[in-house]
């Protein structure tokens, strides 16, 4: 998967992408955003693409939202504009692995379907701890990979096709515990499953102070 191809991908998907993707994911959607604003305040969402989340997020939330795909982000302007979400501050073209933000820069980093998507999703989730601040969270929605039996064959087998789409369906739960456990500022506090069919989870890390750092 390259950075180039993703975004291509999604610029095919902006105009069918709120019918396809809108309802399959609102639930877990309506989760990320009430776990993001238990720490409210300024709040970025990477690869918020359509800005199908922003109006859920209390307008007492300060919002910045970036995407690799300006076709989709379109869309996410045409519905702030149209919804007058006066709280998103700023909606731009990023990289999630590069983010041209300063460090601890907002308070929860929101990620929603969107790391299964990234070529090097380890180096997004250090842009994320980077720009989140001690005693923020980051918040995930994500497709989970089966790691054994049929559902790992066919994940596997799939990859070819699906890589092409925009995302992998193989994605083991163990590279988010272990990109954790290689940081000594992040903890993962939360996995809760999500429909459809328990493939995708809620997840949360905690970003901790450490020694010398910031309580
Ligand atoms: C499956 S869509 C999810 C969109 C939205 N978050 C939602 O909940 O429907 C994945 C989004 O991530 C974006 N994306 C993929 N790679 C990215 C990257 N490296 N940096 C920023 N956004 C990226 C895509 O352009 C697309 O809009």
């Amino acid at each position: 998967m390259s950075t180039d191809g993703v975004s291509q991908a999604y610029g095919r998907w902006a105009p069918v992408y709120d019918l396809v993707f809108g309802p399959v994911f609102k639930k877990g959607r309506s989760e990320a955003v009430i776990a993001a604003e238990k720490i409210g305040g300024r709040i970025l969402e990477v690869g918020v693409g359509t800005g199908i989340s922003l109006p859920e997020y209390s307008r007492s939330s300060r919002l910045v939202g970036i995407d690799i795909s300006d076709p989709m982000l379109d869309k996410a302007r045409e519905r702030v504009r149209k919804l007058k979400l006066h709280n998103v501050e700023d909606i731009r073209v990023g990289d999630a692995e590069a983010l041209e933000y300063e460090d601890e820069s907002f308070d929860v980093v929101v990620a929603q379907y969107v790391i299964t998507s990234v070529p090097n999703p380890e180096k997004a989730l250090d842009e994320f701890a980077r720009v989140c601040r001690v005693g923020g969270e980051i918040v995930i929605t994500t497709r989970v990979g089966a790691e054994t039996g049929v559902r790992d064959k066919i994940e596997r087998a799939l990859m070819p096709i699906t890589s092409r789409l925009g995302f992998r369906t193989e994605f083991p739960f163990s590279r988010y515990t272990d990109w954790a456990a290689g940081r000594d500022d992040i903890e993962l506090v939360e996995r809760r499953e999500l429909p459809p069919l328990g493939h995708f989870s809620l997840v949360r890390f905690a970003k901790r102070a450490v020694d010398g750092g910031k309580a």
